[in-house]
């Protein structure tokens, strides 16, 4: 078991600390173009490996601060996964947005069962992929 931080701000991560990330991923965001992505969001949750300071998982939510927030991106390195992480990353995030009324992502159905453990329930819904930008926004 790693010792894991938590923290609710970009502010003192550096792109260093921000390798292998978006596994799997053709045309994956650059560590810099993550580094940006955290910092325009409207809430992050970074898990820190204490020992080597390495960013070992992130979680982001972006909302219009009245209503609603959407939580575009979840991710623990694959070498991290399977220690409580990705819960613990989600259960901070919803207390951070647990008095607004809408909170949605979008999710495969075997990940249901993991985020119906933090109190979410199932949806249908609908998307668009731009794959020409995975990488970001020029
Ligand atoms: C999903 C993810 C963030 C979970 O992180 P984690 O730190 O491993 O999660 P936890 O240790 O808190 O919980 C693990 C549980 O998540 C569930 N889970 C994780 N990935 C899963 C998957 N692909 N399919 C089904 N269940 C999964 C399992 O129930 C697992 O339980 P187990 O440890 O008893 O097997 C991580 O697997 C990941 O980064 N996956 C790739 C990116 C991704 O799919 N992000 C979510 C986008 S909606």
């Amino acid at each position: 078991m790693s010792s894991i931080e938590y923290v609710a701000s970009v502010e003192k991560v550096t792109e260093v600390q921000l390798q292998g990330f978006f596994v799997g991923w053709p045309n994956p965001p650059a560590p810099a173009t993550h580094l940006r992505l955290l910092g325009c969001s409207d809430y992050v949750v970074l898990a820190i490996d204490a020992v080597t300071g390495r960013v070992v998982g992130f979680i982001t939510a972006i909302s219009d601060g009245v209503l609603s927030a959407y939580i575009p991106l979840l991710e623990v390195l694959p070498d991290y996964q399977g220690q409580g992480i990705g819960e613990e990353l989600v259960r901070r995030m919803l207390a951070r947005l647990r008095d607004l009324y809408m909170v949605d992502l979008l999710c495969d159905p075997d990940l249901q069962p993991f985020y119906a453990r933090a109190g979410m329930r199932p949806a249908t819904g609908m998307l668009l992929r731009n794959y020409d930008r995975q990488a970001g926004r020029l």
